[in-house]
């Protein structure tokens, strides 16, 4: 038998596994088309990515979710939709903020999210000056330079036992070697969680209709 290791087929099983194991959900749809429509990049989470967002939060019992990186709001919308609690999301780009906000409305998850707009790094600062509740549940998907500076956040605002996903720690392979600034700083964040010992972590890397990519996943102890 030979193996079909190429990208239409990472596509085609992408399809096959959306078509048998996510019931299409139109707001969820819309949520991405219009984010697309405004013109933002296409580089949302996927629906199948979307629904292990939203799987792994329900599996962690989260209340309370925090975002880094918002863009139209299409992976909040499936982490809000997970959770009966709160989700707070950054966002620097004034323009996506306002997309999402409409978005996460329309979804009819808009009281459940709150938008932050402006540097991350600055917003959790304030956040965590707020002295809120713990978050349960922390995805990470903004600038990959500043992954372990939101690393930090995410510890410093959770609890032992939340759990935190990172975004695009693959990039096609790219992460390996390369030396623009995404690859420098996941590399940069895996020598950061090889030091930590507060927090244990994995990566995973996958192949679908966003490319050959992958995730770290993280609990503080
Ligand atoms: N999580 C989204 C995709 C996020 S794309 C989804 O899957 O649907 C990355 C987003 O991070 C972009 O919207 C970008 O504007 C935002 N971003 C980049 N640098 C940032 C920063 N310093 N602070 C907050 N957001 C940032
Ligand atoms: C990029 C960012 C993302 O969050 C993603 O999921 C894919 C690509 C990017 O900046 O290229
Ligand atoms: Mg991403």
């Amino acid at each position: 038998m030979t193996i079909d290791t190429t990208e239409g087929t990472w596509q085609a099983l992408d399809d096959y596994f959306t078509a048998g194991l996510l019931t299409r959900d139109a707001d969820l749809a819309a949520v991405e088309e219009a984010g697309l429509a405004a013109g933002l990049p296409p580089i949302s989470v996927s629906p199948l990515q979307g629904k292990l967002l939203a799987l792994l939060a329900r599996a962690a019992g989260a209340r309370r979710v925090l975002e880094v990186g918002t863009l139209g709001g299409y992976s909040a919308a499936w982490m809000a939709r997970a959770i009966t609690g709160h989700l707070v999301t950054f966002e620097l780009d004034p323009h996506h903020a306002e997309v999402a906000r409409a978005n996460l409305d329309r979804a009819g998850v808009g009281d459940r999210v709150d938008i932050r707009v402006g540097p991350a790094a600055t917003g959790l600062r304030a956040l965590l000056e707020e002295g809120p509740e713990p978050f349960d549940f922390v995805f990470i998907d903004a600038d990959k330079a500043s992954n372990a500076v939101y690393l930090d956040y995410a510890v410093r605002l959770g609890r032992p036992g939340t759990v935190i996903v990172v975004d695009n720690v693959v990039r096609q392979g790219q992460v390996l070697h390369g030396t623009d600034d995404a690859s420098v700083g996941v590399r940069h964040l895996v020598d950061v969680l090889a030091a930590r010992t507060d927090v244990d972590a994995t990566a995973v890397q996958t192949v679908g209709g966003r490319g050959y990519d992958g995730f770290i996943l993280a609990i503080v102890r």
